[in-house]
């Protein structure tokens, strides 16, 4: 499903990633975990396909990420649900606006995506505030924003950059809930994460992340 091949990234001559080998078996949930500046965010980067790698390859699904055409990238995109870190989201669009978006590029009818909006907006609870502006939530409730809009499109992949970084505990576990039913049903889910709470008591694969390397796995 998700395989990369000594995966090079540098910014000028700070080097985020180094020789990355790793392949994500279809449906899977891995942790990716590490300290700030490890590469986490740089990672999901390259396998959303929004940065190229300097050296080495990505294979989706066994396309490889540098060789298909920027629309076939958009097709697949549509695949892969991302949860951003710093959630991106369009600030004069309402939160029903922001999630329903993902949808309306697949051509899907009206109906069909408000029905899918609310239940994703349900699912992250959310239903209440539809009509709110992303300025006008709390940070926690923007981050779940990110979340519904991710999770919409049913993707195939779900890579969640630091998803659960502004939740309290309970709404922290209530999102882990949450990824792991959106596992259950199939889809394969990557969540990159510095929170020890996240992962303590997890029997999940976690990939250890270090100035750009892998350094362990459990
Ligand atoms: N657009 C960029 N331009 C320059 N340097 C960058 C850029 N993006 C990332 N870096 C650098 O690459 C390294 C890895 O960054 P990355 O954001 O992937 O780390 P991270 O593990 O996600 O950290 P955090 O836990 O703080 O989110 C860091 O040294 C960072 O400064
Ligand atoms: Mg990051």
């Amino acid at each position: 499903m998700i395989q990369l091949f000594h995966i090079y990234k540098n910014f000028g001559a700070n080097i985020a990633l180094n020789d990355i080998n790793l392949r994500v078996h279809e449906g899977e949930f891995v942790f990716v975990t590490g300290p700030s500046g490890a590469g986490k965010t740089t990672l999901l980067r390259l396998i959303f396909g929004a940065e190229r790698p300097a050296g080495g390859h990505i294979l989706i699904n066994g396309i490889n990420l540098s060789r298909i055409s920027r629309t076939r990238l958009d097709l697949l995109r549509r695949k892969i649900g991302f949860v951003f870190q710093d959630f991106k989201l369009l600030t004069n669009r309402t939160v029903f606006q922001n999630v329903s978006l993902a949808l309306e590029v697949t051509g899907e009818r009206r109906s069909f995506i408000r029905k899918k909006t609310r239940q994703a907006l349900k699912l992250v609870g959310l239903v209440e505030k539809e009509k709110a502006f992303p300025l006008q939530l709390s940070g926690g409730e923007q981050q779940r924003v990110a979340i519904a809009r991710a999770i919409v499109k049913d993707p195939l992949i779900l890579l969640a950059d630091e998803p659960t970084g502004n939740l309290d505990p309970e709404l922290t576990k209530d999102i882990m809930v949450l990824f792991r039913s959106i596992h259950m049903k199939g889809t394969t889910v990557v969540v990159a994460t510095h929170s020890r709470e996240l992962l303590a008591g997890t029997a999940q694969r976690t990939v250890f992340l270090n100035r750009g390397r892998i350094v362990g796995e459990e």
